[in-house]
């Protein structure tokens, strides 16, 4: 088969990204693009020309969208993960200097070529699972030469993987020791050398923070906001995950892209949310690795038309989970979502939380990432944890994956 080409499905059970269409629908991709997507009983023979038959009557679903990663890093917390079945929060041992800090440690001392190693087994356990645009934070270098070092290597899994990888600066993401007592000049540092660094290089298409009591206050995250707008970059932010200090709707007023975690989070932060039209990022893997007890405000969400996304937040602490289709189930089990929402949480939504329309999304004219599953509806991927039901994957009309 050529790179890109003309592919064809026929008699297909497609979720667009936003819902299960009622018809069986034929497809076809033509270079990059969505070129066809018709009822079935309107599908015309000569279509088939010059197609290549890529297969019928199975499951299809845009490539998933993984919008919350933090892929790149050094070492790992399983020791952690024993004190805490000891009894230790995180947040104490958070305090105790490790947590993030002991992440910290260990990215600095890995190289480059050390920390793309380790990253491409976990970008390529997403892939697998059906991911074709993963989205990567920094924020486990903590200054300005390893900080640009982890969004550089997130630059290379993109070039060395068949997967869009969209890079986050999230400098203030927790305060180094060398700042102990100094906030204040960190976020100097993340505002008038990281944000300009990771611009000049081009490593940052969006940039988020850490708001809590154990990182940094509304008003210190509001102080990167207001960099990051100078130098033209989306927002995001990590947001009420632990208490509720008002950093959702203060990144909502900054038109953020996102509030990632959002347990917290009060009706006027909803409320904000919904002007903005920034989505909600909700996260059940730290949920379910914290064994948080405050369940985000679904219903409320739902019912103020916010949109939700879902995310893996794979990261060495608070959800060592490489698995985007868990976390399909974990969003309905733990936190009540419907399988459409689910699902729609990791296509189209996750894409808008992301500022992108290009793909998420199985519609004429959008970027050809879709995949292929073994199964009748497209529910069983949120009811059914099985891997290997991934039968064709394609990233920007290239079959990169097929059994
Ligand atoms: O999304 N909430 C803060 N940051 C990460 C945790 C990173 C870590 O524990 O290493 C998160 O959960
Ligand atoms: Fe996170």
């Amino acid at each position: 088969m050529p790179e890109t080409t003309r592919l064809l499905w026929r008699d297909m059970t497609v979720f667009n990204g936003v819902q299960e269409l009622t018809e069986p629908m034929a497809v076809i991709t033509q270079g990059d693009r969505i070129d066809t997507l018709c009822p079935m009983r309107d599908f015309d023979t000569a279509l088939i020309q010059d197609a290549h038959d890529a297969g019928r009557g199975k499951v299809m679903t845009p490539g998933l969208v993984d919008c919350h990663t933090h892929l790149v890093f050094g070492g790992n917390r399983a020791n952690e993960f024993e004190r805490r079945l000891e009894g230790a929060s995180y947040a104490e041992i958070a305090k105790a200097g490790g947590g993030i800090l002991s992440t910290v440690r260990a990215t600095r001392e890995a190289s480059e070529a050390e920390l793309l190693e380790l990253a491409l087994p976990r970008l390529q356990a997403l892939i697998d699972d059906g991911a074709t645009t993963v989205e990567i934070k920094s924020g486990y270098g903590l200054n300005v030469a390893d900080e640009l070092k982890m969004l550089r290597v997130a630059r290379r899994l993109g070039e060395r993987l068949p997967v869009r990888v969209v890079t986050t600066l999230l400098g203030a993401h927790a305060l180094p020791p060398e700042y102990q007592d100094a906030s204040k000049a960190y976020i100097d540092l993340v505002c008038d050398e990281m944000i300009p660094a990771a611009v000049a290089e081009g490593l940052a298409d969006a940039i988020d923070v850490f708001c809590e009591k154990i990182a940094f206050s509304v008003a210190q995250c509001e102080r990167v906001f207001q960099a990051a707008e100078t130098h033209g970059l989306p927002i995001k932010a990590h947001a009420e995950q632990l208490s509720n200090l008002g950093g959702t709707a203060m990144a909502a007023h900054h038109g953020a892209l996102s509030a990632d975690h959002i347990e917290y989070l009060d009706e006027a932060g909803i409320e904000a949310m919904a002007e903005a039209g920034s989505v909600a990022v909700i996260l059940p893997g730290a949920f379910h690795t914290l064994r948080e007890t405050q369940l985000p405000p679904i219903a409320a969400l739902r019912e103020t038309g916010v949109p939700m996304a879902i995310a893996t937040d794979a990261n060495p602490g608070s959800s060592p989970l490489f698995q985007p289709t868990l976390m399909l189930n974990l969003a309905c089990t733990l936190f009540r979502l419907t399988p459409r929402e689910a699902l729609a949480g990791m296509t189209a939504n996750g894409a808008q939380a992301l500022g992108a329309k290009e793909f998420g999304r199985l519609e004429v004219g959008a970027l050809a990432d879709l995949c292929v599953w073994d199964i009748q509806r497209p529910a069983e991927l949120a009811y059914a944890v099985q891997p290997g039901r991934l039968r064709q994957r394609v990233f920007q009309g290239v079959m990169t994956h097929e059994r």
